[in-house]
């Protein structure tokens, strides 16, 4: 998208300013939160290296997006962050620690995005061997199991701060955690006094098997790619039965679809404009974006060969879908390619501000989502023509906020 001719223009995507004009124009639009998605090194699964996605910036280079959170935070009062943190290669009780700061630091407006590292050049850059996904997910469990304890770990008068005493807080309202688990050990008090939310909003992507049963026992927001009305439906029955399953309530537990909105004054320039974009993809970058997020080198392989052949080791919810655009036609590598560097296979919403709010409320009411996860083209233009246009639609169709309805991330999303 940097070669759009309105990508970032006055703007450097370096420099805080970027981030804040951001951050404000989605507090402007209600968004609950914005979504820092990350990746700890460059893909480098296409022709063994990462020669394609340095050339094409294929989600190359990228800011670590908890550096960014407090300059996200500091512009807004409101505004959510959903940061992604790989639970790979730090140890949980650093990671607890952090995220109870941002916490502190946002009053209360962070989500964790809990992911463990799929790809095989993160592992190659910390120098480990990559596990395969089951060990991944029991490995994520036990992870998200010590912080959560370590969250928990203060009672919520454990600080007196009583400046006559000389006592600040009660150690025996904080506990000492002692975990011995298969992955990881920890003995220690968490060291973040508790923070507004007393944890992050956990946010989870799953989309396997392993996947959509952790995001069940664990996350309070799931996000997902589905292509169709009908697989979005299917995706929403299926995880909110998990939920259920799970013994939790499915109410609480929000499904967020990704999906692609191009907006303009008429359907015919709403798609030109979406002809347009999908011109400026380069199939080698397109395929080195595949072979990434799947863990396949794609070059080894006839581009015309279907995609659901293809075992793959990354993101098994990024082939499904996928496979899935088809609508029921075979899906060649070389259509994936194109389709997941142009939308990532979410559903693209192309049109007037009216053609896009009809299309959403389709997906609200008849794809069992709760919100949606856009996905950048130009920025931070998409999301200004998104806030101007689409919301007020929304709004005047009784569908969209016209306020925020609590303080923290977590009574935002709930509230709704
Ligand atoms: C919408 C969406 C966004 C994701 N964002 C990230 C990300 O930013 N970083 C990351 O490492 N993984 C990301 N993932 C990957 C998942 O969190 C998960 O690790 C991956 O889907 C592998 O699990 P699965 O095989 O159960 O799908 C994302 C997945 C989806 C569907």
């Amino acid at each position: 998208m940097w070669r759009h001719p309105l990508d970032k223009v006055g703007w450097d995507y370096a420099a805080p300013p970027y981030w804040e004009h951001l951050a404000r124009t989605l507090e402007r639009g209600l968004f609950d939160a914005v979504f820092l998605a990350d990746e700890l090194a460059p893909y480098n699964s296409f022709e063994g290296s990462s020669d394609a996605t340095m050339r094409y910036a294929v989600q190359a280079p990228t800011h670590e997006p908890g550096a960014l959170t407090p300059i996200i935070t500091g512009a807004t009062e409101h505004l959510g962050v959903g940061i992604t943190l790989s639970t790979a290669f730090e140890h949980p009780y650093s990671m607890a620690r952090r995220l109870s700061t941002f916490d502190h630091l946002s009053g209360g407006r962070v989500a964790w995005n809990i992911v463990g590292s799929y790809s095989p050049s993160e592992f190659a850059a910390y120098g480990q061997e990559m596990p395969d996904r089951s060990v991944r997910y029991e490995r994520i469990a036990e992870y998200v199991d010590l912080c959560s304890q370590l969250w928990d770990s203060w009672q919520p008068d454990a600080i007196a701060a009583d400046r006559a005493s000389g006592i600040y807080a009660h150690p025996e309202k904080i506990r000492e955690v002692v975990f011995e688990g298969k992955h990881f050990r920890c003995r220690g008090r968490h060291f973040v006094a508790p923070s507004p939310q007393g944890r992050p909003v956990l946010w989870q992507a799953g989309a396997s098997e392993q996947g959509r049963d952790f995001a069940a026992r664990t996350a309070e927001a799931i996000f997902a790619i589905q292509p169709t009305v009908a697989t979005m439906r299917a995706y929403s029955d299926d995880i909110r039965d998990r939920v259920a399953g799970a013994g939790r309530d499915p109410e609480t537990v929000k499904l967020y679809y990704g999906a692609q909105v191009i907006v303009a004054d008429t359907d015919a320039q709403a798609r030109e404009e979406a002809d347009y974009l999908r011109a400026l993809l380069r199939p080698e970058a397109s395929l080195a974006m595949l072979s990434g997020q799947l863990g396949v080198d794609f070059s080894t392989f006839d581009p015309d060969l279907p995609l659901t052949d293809v075992p793959v080791p990354g993101i098994q919810g990024v082939k499904d879908a996928l496979v899935a655009s088809g609508a029921g036609d075979a899906v060649t590598i070389a259509e994936a390619a194109d389709t997941y560097a142009f939308r990532f296979a979410m559903p693209q919403v192309i049109g007037t501000s009216a053609t896009v709010a009809d299309q959403i409320e389709t997906f609200l009411d008849d794809g069992g989502a709760d919100g949606f996860m856009l996905l950048a083209t130009y920025t931070p233009g998409c999301f200004e023509e998104f806030v101007d246009q689409v919301v007020p639609e929304l709004q005047r169709r009784g569908r969209y906020r016209s306020r925020y309805p609590g303080e923290t991330l977590r009574q935002n999303i709930l509230a709704d």
